[in-house]
């Protein structure tokens, strides 16, 4: 991974909490910053074990929180147990879930992506936000997707809806956050070859640059929205997909 090599204490001293950090484009992302310096605390339901093993090696720092983002009291205890001292510099929101849905999706389909993209999202960002705003240079990168813009592909209306959604959240937040030095960003990755979309048929030859997209590719603009070379940035959705959409 990139991030192996980027190494620098640029985020020295910060506390970052990068919520689906056992998997995929938040674990790169956990290694992404840890590797910069930043005390990574991985958030996930399933273990991180893994990716706190890497980070480990990198000579990072990390701990782990179990948590569930479509319980509001579960997101609440995470972001209280990820900042046991109060410090929270950076949140990255990571954790999605997506099912390859028809056209007509159930309505359980529908309420449980949206009660876990869009207010899990929410319960998360409203939680880390008076540390975030203690810290005076908060970030926030909310991970939404190529199809909040284009629709359709390989997920049901509710992922995209919910990845829409969280662009408005993003862009909500920016505002209120810039008074308080805290940016808040999101990035739209497009085929990114994680478990979450394995076995898709997705077609490289079909994307510009002529590859599916791999998790550093995501992770690495999400470390630039979360360092000082980005703090003229707020609002903005980085498009990370290879050139099949130009948002
Ligand atoms: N892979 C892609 O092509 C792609 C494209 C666009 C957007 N995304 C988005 O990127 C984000 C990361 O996905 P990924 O591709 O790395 O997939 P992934 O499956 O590798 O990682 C997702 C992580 O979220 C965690 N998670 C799922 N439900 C959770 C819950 N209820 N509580 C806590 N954690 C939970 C999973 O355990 C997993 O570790 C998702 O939000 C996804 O929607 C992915």
């Amino acid at each position: 991974m990139s991030a192996l090599t980027a190494t620098s204490s640029e985020l020295s001293g910060q506390v970052a909490l990068v919520t689906g950090a056992a998997s995929g484009i938040g674990a790169a992302t956990a290694l992404a910053l840890a590797a910069r310096g930043a005390h990574v605390v991985c958030a996930d339901i399933q273990p991180a074990t893994a990716t706190l093993g890497k980070l480990r090696e990198l000579g990072g720092e990390g701990s782990e929180v179990r948590f569930d983002l479509s319980d509001r009291d579960s997101v609440a205890r995470a972001v209280t147990q990820a900042a046991p001292t109060g410090r929270l510099d950076i949140l990255v929101a990571a954790a999605g879930i997506g099912f390859s849905g028809p056209l007509l999706s159930s309505d359980d389909d529908w309420d449980r992506v949206i009660n876990t993209n869009l207010s899990g999202t929410f319960a998360t960002l409203r939680a880390a936000w008076p540390h975030l705003r203690a810290s005076g240079q908060g970030r926030v990168v909310v991970v939404t997707s190529m199809g909040a813009y284009r629709g359709g592909f390989h997920f049901g209306p509710e992922y995209n809806a919910s990845k829409a959604g969280l662009i408005g959240l993003v862009r909500h937040y920016a505002l209120h956050g810039g008074p308080d030095g805290i940016k808040v960003n999101a990035v739209a990755p497009g085929f990114i070859e994680t478990p979450f979309v394995a076995g898709l048929p997705y077609d490289a030859a079909a994307i510009p640059v002529g590859r599916l997209g791999q998790p550093d590719d995501v992770a690495e603009p999400i470390a630039f929205l979360c360092s000082q070379a980005a703090s003229y940035v707020t609002g903005a959705v980085l498009h990370v997909n290879g050139g099949v959409f130009f948002g």
